[in-house]
């Protein structure tokens, strides 16, 4: 190419770029119209922020704020507020989203990337979300030193990588969370998610990286995921109903846990119509958890767990009704939560501790209904066999390995 090709063809691209891009549908707000650079370094929180302005407000059918493929766009904390204008909003995240390091962040340090009260919302996409977790469990770890206390944020106050906060009718597909300050998800005061294909993971040993935590939400589904983090796969909060998770795996972490239901100060909390259906632990201290402090009132019920497979887990089924977890709470008390119509059905594979079913019910308001059938867990250590412990349950336990001697064969 000689010179005045090069020149010429400088002259006609652009026009000829920005017609392409003008073609683009009217719909389609994509954050570089914006100014967002994209080049990970420079913050892009308000380009965004007014890209989504625009598409919330337009009339248009089901507007689509889109981040390009191919670019890492930095973000403080950002919070993409509703209701929009149309019943359906989408956001496609194709490109890489990285957090503000920890240094630059303002004083509220609750939530990096939050969606509240928006509708039919639709975020989908191949792109990547990284918390940049490290320098926030350092400073965790500085704040408390000892890893029991972890559980406690005093100290350093750790954002959630990506909040519902009081949506409508959610999708969520596709995207990956790496290295979460502390949950990669929070889904609070949520009607109506699914959440399928995402991929969540951090070090088995980063602090309080929950997968996906679900507070006072129902009508959620969370299916064909991968789970590996250093806390929670799932956690299910009260005020909870109708929630499966289907098809996920998970491991490392701590399983998946219905609770920690009340508190140290009695508060009620009620869970119901949970299933839990086709998922694999691998590696987790535990499996199929069910957690109230001894303090607190109200219900846990109609909690189904079926086809679940384990590989080198820890506490493989465990209800615990005394889970006290920094020794701060009333010694010996009993919890007045109530646990009912629990079901393990096709539940098999194996543990590294021994007691590989352990239901440690309250003894004021025994577990009632406990249901078990196929259930076939096994010593890793092939020289070893497993056994139950059970104090407080009531229920049924067929074709069950262990036996589990306070509920009827
Ligand atoms: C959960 O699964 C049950 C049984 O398969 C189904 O009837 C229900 O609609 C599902 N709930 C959600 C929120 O997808
Ligand atoms: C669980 O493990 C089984 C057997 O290895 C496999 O067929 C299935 O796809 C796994 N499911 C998930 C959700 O990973
Ligand atoms: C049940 O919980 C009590 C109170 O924390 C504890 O002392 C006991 O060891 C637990 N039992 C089992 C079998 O874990």
């Amino acid at each position: 190419m000689d010179f005045y090709t090069i020149f010429i063809l400088m002259c006609i691209v652009p026009s000829g770029l920005s017609r392409i891009l003008d073609a683009s549908p009217a719909n389609v707000f994509s954050v570089l119209k914006y100014g967002a650079v994209g080049d990970g370094s420079t913050d892009d929180s308000k380009a965004f922020l007014n890209a989504w302005n625009d598409m919330c407000g337009a009339r248009y059918n089901a507007p689509t704020l889109e981040v390009p493929a191919g670019k890492t766009f930095m973000l403080g904390s950002v919070v993409f507020e509703g209701p929009c204008k149309s019943t359906s909003v989408r956001v496609s995240i194709l490109g890489n989203l990285v957090a503000l390091q920890m240094s630059a962040w303002g004083s509220d340090r609750s939530k990096w990337i939050s969606f509240a009260n928006v509708n039919g919302l639709i975020v989908d996409g191949r792109g990547q979300l990284d918390g940049r977790g490290d320098q926030w469990w350092k400073c965790a770890r500085e704040a408390k030193p000892d890893v029991s206390l972890w559980n406690d944020m005093s100290g350093c106050q750790r954002p959630t990588s990506l909040a519902f906060h009081a949506c409508k009718t959610i999708q969520l597909s596709g995207i990956t969370s790496i290295n979460s300050p502390s949950n990669h998800f929070s889904i609070n005061e949520v009607d109506g998610a699914t959440i399928s294909n995402v991929h969540l993971t951090a070090p088995e040993e980063s602090p309080n990286t929950d997968g996906i935590d679900i507070t006072d939400s129902r009508n959620i589904q969370i299916e064909e995921s991968i789970i590996a983090t250093g806390d929670d796969c799932v956690a299910i909060n009260g005020g909870t109903s109708f929630i499966n998770i289907t098809n996920v795996a998970c491991g490392p972490g701590h399983g998946i846990s219905v609770g920690s239901l009340g508190d140290k100060g009695g508060k009620e909390d009620t869970v119901e119509e949970i299933r839990v259906q086709n998922c694999n632990f691998t590696g987790t201290t535990n499996g199929l958890r069910i957690k109230t402090f001894a303090a607190g009132t109200g219900y846990a019920r109609k909690i189904h767990f079926d086809q679940i497979t384990f590989q080198d887990v820890k506490n493989a089924i465990i209800i615990d009704q005394y889970y006290c977890p920094h020794g701060q709470c009333e010694g010996g008390a009993s919890s007045n939560i109530r646990l009912s119509d629990i079901s393990y059905t096709g539940v098999q594979g194996s543990t590294t501790e021994l007691v590989a079913i352990n239901l440690n019910c309250s003894s004021t308001v025994p577990c009632s209904n406990i249901f078990m059938n196929g259930v076939n867990i096994v010593a890793d250590d092939p020289g070893s066999t497993t056994s139950a412990s059970c104090s407080n349950a009531q229920g049924k336990a067929i074709s069950t390995i262990p036996d589990v001697s306070c509920l009827e064969a």
